[in-house]
């Protein structure tokens, strides 16, 4: 198919490109928008590197056409909150050294982010169990759920 014209709401931000409705939406968010923190791993909806947030969903992008989206605003891991400025869930992983490689993290705290969003005394069981398909070659396990606990506990008081 050719390249049309497509606006994608992308962490609060309109943007336009021109792009074969069948690329996936993970290319267009590092290749035309420059967007590094999702990652390409398996490409085959296996690893979670390439997870981003649809709306309130987590969705992989490597396998997302980027013409599915429509205009539902979605949400990258840099859209969470910035160096300066971490969302609380990032705050929580910085301060349990969570992050090794970091090549997991958009799988990792989106995936978290989502369930507790959905789900706030979500237990640790549950948490194991929504990561299950999210990979950590740095087998940093331990820590992540650590930080995922700190956050989940520091909502509640
Ligand atoms: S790169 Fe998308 S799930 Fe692995
Ligand atoms: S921290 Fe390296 S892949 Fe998870």
């Amino acid at each position: 198919m050719s390249s049309v014209k497509q606006v994608l709401l992308v962490n609060g931000k309109s943007q336009t490109v021109e792009i074969d409705p069948d690329t996936p939406l993970l290319f267009v968010l590092n290749d035309e928008l420059h967007l590094n923190a999702p990652h390409f791993g398996c490409g085959m909806a296996q690893c979670g590197a390439c997870t981003v947030m649809i709306g309130s969903q987590v969705v992989r992008s490597c396998v997302k056409p980027v013409g599915s989206v429509g205009r539902e605003p979605i949400t990258t891991l840099e859209g969470l909150g910035s160096p300066e400025k971490p969302h609380p869930i990032q705050q929580a992983f910085l301060e349990e050294g969570a992050a090794q490689c970091g090549y997991c993290l958009s799988g990792v705290i989106l995936t978290a982010k989502a369930l507790l969003d959905a789900k706030p005394h979500a237990t640790d069981q549950e948490i194991r169990e929504s990561l299950g398909g999210v990979l950590c070659r740095c087998f940093a396990h331990a820590r992540i759920l650590r930080a995922i606990r700190l956050y989940r506990d520091g909502r509640h008081g």
